[in-house]
């Protein structure tokens, strides 16, 4: 059955964009890292404080390869670092599979995350200097992995409806 991957940094809408797509194409969507808490019954900060990130890394490719393999048509929100890990990025090309990556302006993920950043293991506890700093080189160096997605989509300055619209154009 089909699957819709999105994918990209924190902060980049993931989300929001995903879950408006599948209001216009009824077809449902499952957030990874909701899904992760779900099964452990932890939240994401949990998993990280009480097991370490090898453990979420781990689960999180589990679970990823579980919801590849359901029988249903999916639109799937990948975590910012699911595609780094794992060979996940590799299963961004599988038959039946659309994998669009969101991409974001430095700039645009830093006036996000700035905001909403408690949630976030990586960032929580980075001051602002730190964390614009941190962004730059990590978005540099995730930026291999997420240009293994078929498709890409600016996503800088754009409405919720404007991106979903330019998704909804790839996948016609
Ligand atoms: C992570 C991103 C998070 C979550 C975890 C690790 C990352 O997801 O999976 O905190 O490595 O970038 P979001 O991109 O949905 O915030």
């Amino acid at each position: 059955m089909r699957k819709i991957i999105l994918l990209g940094y924190m902060g980049c809408g993931k989300s929001t964009i995903a879950n408006r797509l599948s209001k216009t194409t009824t077809i449902p969507f499952l957030d990874l890292d909701k899904v992760i808490e779900e099964k452990t019954n932890l939240s994401i900060n949990q998993i990280f404080e009480q097991h370490g990130e090898i453990h979420f890394r781990k689960l999180e490719h589990e679970i990823f390869v579980e919801l590849l393999n359901s029988p249903e048509n999916l639109i799937i929100g990948l975590g910012g670092g699911t595609p780094c890990y794992a060979n996940n990025h590799e299963l961004l090309k599988g038959e039946n599979i659309r994998s669009i990556y969101l991409k974001a302006s430095i700039d645009t993920l830093f006036e996000r995350l700035v905001v909403n950043k408690d949630k976030r293991p990586l960032i929580a506890n980075k001051s602002e200097e730190e964390m614009k700093e941190f962004i730059a080189k990590h978005l540099f160096d995730r930026s291999f992995y997420y240009n293994h997605a078929q498709h890409k989509v600016v996503v800088d300055g754009k409405s919720i409806d404007e991106t979903v619209n330019d998704i909804l154009e790839i996948l016609a």
